[in-house]
């Protein structure tokens, strides 16, 4: 009878914690994309990109999505993708030529606003302000990080000149376009910052310009920095990476940073995420989400403890910029979204 009582108590405490985990729901897959562009407008708009020269549209909050080719980009990687709203956005496809395109019809027809042949152009990602200051970074060309930026929403660039350019990297030392999420702008209009991660040889972050040695897995070409997370209001800055070709690896894979006063205080989590991960999120001020190739963690305390919340294979997840969906995209076409169980 008692042991009747105790394993009854520890069932009911199980259901309760498991109760209270957020869940992951699958809105769509099956579509031969490996997506690592996400951009959530509203709670209603999402946006993928992906290989394939794939797009996706949602104006519905994921109940169905509009899967497209662009016309001529079919064999084209598009590794990032920012939407302004329902109907417009730019994609980045990486490689010789690089090459970013923008659509105004939602995703009817798309525009070169970006175009540049040189040879060892790699484009990594884009980042924009609300104000339509952008800016996009690619892998380093003579030990220099390519830098581009805009003003007005990507509808016109201008790339930085080697004379003007502070990224100067390491041999070895770049950038993953793993989840577009490896260059933030971030702040008031007038005292912006930006911030930028390499990998490889060497793992450092770039805060305007300086760099900061990180202490993420580095030294081979598969290791390093993925995705940096901030959080304006508290100044926190969260860091994740790790190894692609050893995804269960769980070290080194985490980061917490805050800049204040022009210094930069490190920490490191108590319980790291559960393997490489790609992608790292604000929900709010102390819950965060991250993803790699192995699954998904969720914070609730800041970074500090990461609980893994699936063990499905995402590239990359995002929370809306005016809303608080979550959702999360990968391989196969694969999209869904973090539902949180409120009791
Ligand atoms: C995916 O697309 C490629 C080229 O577009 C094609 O060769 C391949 O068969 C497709 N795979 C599936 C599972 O449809
Ligand atoms: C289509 O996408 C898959 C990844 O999902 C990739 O393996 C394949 O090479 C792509 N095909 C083309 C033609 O880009
Ligand atoms: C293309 O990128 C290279 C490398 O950064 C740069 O030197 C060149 O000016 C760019 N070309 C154009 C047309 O912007």
């Amino acid at each position: 009878m008692r042991l009747m009582q105790i394993v009854l108590l520890i069932t009911l405490f199980s259901v309760k914690a498991f109760a209270q985990q957020p869940v992951i729901n699958f809105l769509d897959s099956g579509h031969n994309a490996s997506l690592r562009g996400l951009s959530v407008v509203t709670d209603s708009i999402i946006w993928v990109s992906g290989s394939n020269g794939t797009v996706a549209r949602s104006t519905n909050g994921g109940k169905s999505f509009e899967w497209l080719t662009v016309k001529g980009y079919e064999q084209r990687d598009f590794r990032d993708i920012e939407a302004f709203d329902a109907n417009t956005a730019i994609i980045m496809a990486i490689a010789e030529p690089a090459v970013m395109l923008q659509t105004k019809n939602g995703g009817q027809t798309w525009t070169e606003v970006f175009y540049n042949e040189t040879k060892g152009m790699f484009l990594d990602a884009m980042d924009f302000d609300e104000y339509g200051n952008g800016i996009v970074a690619g892998d380093p060309i003579n030990n220099k990080i390519f830098i581009a930026t805009t003003d007005d929403f990507g509808q016109t660039w201008r790339t930085l000149k080697d004379k003007h350019n502070n990224y100067n990297v390491a041999n070895g030392e770049a950038m993953f376009a793993a989840s577009g999420t490896n260059i933030k702008i971030t702040g008031p209009k007038s005292n912006r910052d930006i911030l930028l991660i390499t990998g490889g040889t060497k793992t450092r972050l770039f805060l305007n310009g300086l760099p900061v040695d990180l202490n993420i897995m580095q030294g081979k070409d598969s290791q390093g920095a993925n995705s940096i997370g901030v959080n304006p209001v508290t100044d926190k800055i969260i860091i994740v990476g790790g190894d692609f070709n050893e995804p269960t690896l769980s070290e080194k894979n985490c980061e917490l940073l805050t800049y204040r006063n022009n210094q930069v205080l490190t920490t490191f989590p108590k319980t790291q995420p559960h393997g490489y991960r790609s992608c790292i999120a604000f929900i709010t001020n102390d819950k965060l989400i991250c993803c790699g190739l192995n699954g998904a963690d969720i914070s609730n305390d800041g970074g500090i403890n990461w609980q893994l919340i699936s063990t499905e294979s995402f590239h990359v997840c995002a929370k809306a910029k005016n809303g608080n969906g979550v959702f999360l995209a990968g391989k196969n076409g694969r999209i869904a979204k973090l539902v949180m169980n409120s009791k």
